[in-house]
């Protein structure tokens, strides 16, 4: 494995919760295994004040709860932290800037990291403009003397449409598009890049791998926590834009991409624009009818009372915001051409899963006397999380007389090679973005053809009160109106447990 030159990172933010429980831990995750470089350092950078033994204090109880080797004595984290230091920076006050300067020269002139440096931008979406214009403004964007600067920006990446571009804009001022990385953890799971790997190295998929024999497919991503005490963010996002927008958008291009020319950045990502490109837009009718929007009522999950949507810290008492979306959509392109796409998301379900299912098109002629249309198709499940694996449905003759058939499971788990480790999502892009990879980051047109998508989504949703907005119990698979998208004869939503083997026969959720 290649080792990333030296360099600084920089967390923005530094004092957030995505610090805390996912890029220190992830960072650790990455020292472990020998994959950070010879020199290195993390800068944590935030408005709260903090002094360097209060910021590795709380990130060491952020490693002991998150890290892959979480186990380990607090020694190995200590010296781990030693390469961890803080410093408060506050943008109302630019002039901050000039001590973050200064405190990065000297870092680097201590170090010496080569004038390298990553910016992780892990702050209030509001300063994602503001934080690179300030660096751009003090010297601290250029790559330049063999030295280079990278910029890492969370999700999300935007409002709309509008403000992408806007963003995309604020950030070329200063920062090139190759010095740009555009984070969509999903891109980072091990088992959504085997999507890329099940579709690219199976020659038995590719021929069916679209509109003439696959009949629709099915993506779902959903959670059984509620929105816990994210309630500012959440009423200003809602689920089209926390889970939507990106992350399902995300899955739905890999899924459905061309093969790319070669397994390089821009190859992989071109395909992917273009699938976002090609996605039908939504007209009003389709709004009303495709776009099913819900919210979680209170309920009583296994005993335990939990609180409806509006009843949540933060929440407007009339809220209208999503806590689920079902949509229903189509890619005009040559290979997907009719192709209903279902793909919902959501918050209080039975379980947290994330599935993507290939439902194939059922044999022109039934021999056999029990098979039934739907029920006697292929489904090929690729599993994202939990119980990651991939999982065919095939019909089998059911041992004895006359010619029974039954849907049986040809499945693979991750869980089986129980010597593999699987990095975190953020383990991975760190060290991607370490190593100047893009290939798992989003590019500015994708972004925005993301957003052109959901765009006029979110604009009936905001203006057309009329619009339904359905409430469902917590606990459950969300509004049954979500079931109308699905309209021919028996088909339905899969139900999926979290054993993915399991669907069907005993469900653990
Ligand atoms: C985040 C969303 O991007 O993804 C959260 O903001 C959601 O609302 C999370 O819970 C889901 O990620 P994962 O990796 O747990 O599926």
């Amino acid at each position: 494995m290649n080792k990333p030159e030296n360099h600084i990172l920089v967390i923005f933010g530094a004092s957030g919760d995505l610090t805390y429980r996912k890029l220190i831990p992830a960072v650790y995750d990455l020292h472990k295994q020998n994959l950070l470089p010879e020199k290195f350092a993390v800068l944590g950078a935030s408005r709260t004040k903090l002094t360097d033994e209060k910021f590795r204090d709380k990130m060491k109880d952020g490693i002991k709860k998150y890290s892959n080797f979480k186990n380990d004595d607090g020694k190995m984290i200590d010296d781990f932290l030693n390469l961890l230091s803080y410093i408060s920076v506050d943008t109302e006050n630019p002039e901050n800037f000039n001590s973050l300067k200064s405190y990065l020269t000297k870092l680097d002139g201590e170090l010496g990291t080569n004038g390298n440096v990553i910016y992780y931008l892990s702050t209030p979406p509001s300063l994602y403009g503001v934080i690179p214009t300030l660096l751009g403004k003090n010297g601290l964007s250029n790559s330049s003397n063999g030295n280079w600067k990278r910029l890492i920006a969370e999700k999300p990446f935007g409002y709309d449409l509008a403000s992408a571009i806007e963003l995309n804009k604020k950030l070329s001022k200063y920062f090139k598009e190759d010095q740009i990385y555009r984070i969509d953890h999903y891109l980072g799971k091990e088992t959504v890049q085997n999507i890329l790997v099940t579709r690219f190295t199976n020659g038995i998929f590719e021929p069916l791998w679209n509109r003439n024999y696959v009949h629709h497919v099915e993506i779902t991503s959903v959670e059984n926590i509620g929105i816990e005490n994210r309630g500012g963010y959440y009423e200003s996002s809602g689920a089209l834009r926390d889970m939507v927008q990106n992350h399902l958008l995300q899955l739905t291009g890999l899924i459905s991409m061309e093969p790319p020319s070669s397994f390089d950045s821009n190859s992989i990502r071109n395909e992917i624009v273009k699938v976002f490109q090609s996605l039908k837009p939504f007209n009003e009718k389709d709004i009303l009818k495709n776009a099913i929007r819900g919210q979680y009522g209170s309920a009583t999950i296994k005993g335990e009372k939990v609180p409806g949507y509006r009843d949540e810290k933060g929440v407007e008492p009339n809220s209208r915001t999503e806590t689920f979306v079902a949509l229903k959509f189509y890619i005009d392109n040559w290979r997907w051409g009719g192709v209903p796409f279902y793909i919902r998301t959501g918050k209080r379900l039975p379980t947290r899963v994330t599935e993507v299912v290939i439902h194939f098109k059922p044999t022109p002629h039934f021999l056999f006397a029990q098979q039934d249309e739907m029920n006697s198709c292929n489904q090929l499940v690729l599993r994202i999380q939990p119980d990651e694996g991939v999982l065919l449905k095939v019909g089998m003759k059911v041992p004895g007389q006359g010619f029974n058939i039954q849907n049986v499971n040809l499945d693979f788990h991750y869980a089986d090679l129980s010597d593999t480790y699987l990095p975190t999502a953020y383990e991975r892009l760190l060290h991607d973005c370490m190593l100047g990879d893009s290939t798992l980051y989003q590019r500015a047109d994708a972004v925005e053809a993301a957003w052109k998508f959901v765009d006029p989504i979110l604009n009936a949703w905001k203006n057309d009160h009329k619009i339904p907005i359905y409430g469902y119990p917590a606990g459950t698979w969300g509004p049954e109106h979500a079931d109308d998208l699905i309209e021919e004869k028996d088909l339905k939503w899969r139900y999926p447990c979290k054993n993915l083997a399991n669907d069907g026969i005993y469900c653990e959720l």
